[in-house]
């Protein structure tokens, strides 16, 4: 079945919750995600947090207790954005997209994308106020270790993230190649024609027409990239290597 005809009875969805719903779907209406997004694979609401503000000045932020800078976005008027999203019976994930969250992993995309969707939940200011996170249980997501003006940028990767993995999304070729990240290596050099380019050759392995070689080069160059870039994947990727030679 092609990714144009596959329309599951329910789409996965996923909601925003942001101060800057004009953000989306941005570069998630484009190229893969986008087609999916167009053919009804996936449905993307972005919501205004400032709807549910109740003051007459609209306000959604305040100043921290206990002084600081910055400001706080309020209890109130999250939890009430929060509870005009989801309805009885939403098994959504909720997340909080904060670089002070857990970092998001490849098998926290494949969780939710095997899931019913995932209501994100965009930051800005200083934070969110503490008693909203454990009220609503609210998981805390970071992409990473640098510090983003919103969460808006972040919940675009996560999304991303997840409906690549949804069936029918992409082809079988991509899906195939997507077991390769899961057995822990980065992937091996790429290369196409012409076989010499500005003086440079295409590793005479690759013309050889030895499947056999040509694997087990690829393999030892996807072991060297990752220890010499990624000695915390190298070291995980090893360890499982060396259980699994241990088992029965
Ligand atoms: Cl999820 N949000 C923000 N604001 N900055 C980040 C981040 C998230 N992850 C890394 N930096």
């Amino acid at each position: 079945m092609s990714a144009e005809t596959f329309v599951p009875a329910s789409p996965w969805r996923a909601s925003v919750l942001t101060l800057f719903p004009d953000m989306f779907p941005g570069p998630l209406g484009l190229s893969l995600a986008g087609k999916a997004l167009a053919t009804g694979r996936w449905s993307l609401a972005a919501r205004d947090i400032r709807a549910h503000a109740t003051d007459r000045h609209r306000s959604v932020d305040d100043t921290p207790f206990g002084g600081g800078a910055g400001m706080v976005l309020r209890p109130d008027v999250v939890d009430a954005a929060i509870a005009a999203e989801i309805e009885a019976g939403d098994d959504r994930a909720l997340v909080y997209l904060t670089p002070r969250g857990r970092p998001l992993r490849q098998e926290d995309a494949r969780r939710w994308a095997a899931g019913p969707g995932v209501v994100l939940l965009c930051g800005r200011y200083e934070g969110l106020d503490q008693r909203v996170i454990e009220a609503r249980a609210v998981e805390e997501v970071s992409i990473g270790d640098y510090v983003l003006s919103g969460g808006e940028l972040a919940a675009m990767v996560l999304l991303d993230a997840c409906v690549r993995l949804l069936p029918g999304v992409m082809g079988a070729a991509e899906s195939a190649e997507e077991e390769s990240f899961s057995a822990g290596l980065l992937e091996y050099p790429h290369y196409t024609r012409p076989a010499e380019w500005q003086g440079r050759a295409v590793p005479e392995i690759l013309l050889s027409g030895n499947h056999a070689a040509i694997a087990a080069w690829r393999r030892a160059e996807a072991e060297r990239i990752t220890r010499e870039r990624r000695p915390d994947l190298w070291a995980a990727y090893t360890a499982s290597i060396a259980s699994t030679a241990g088992a029965p």
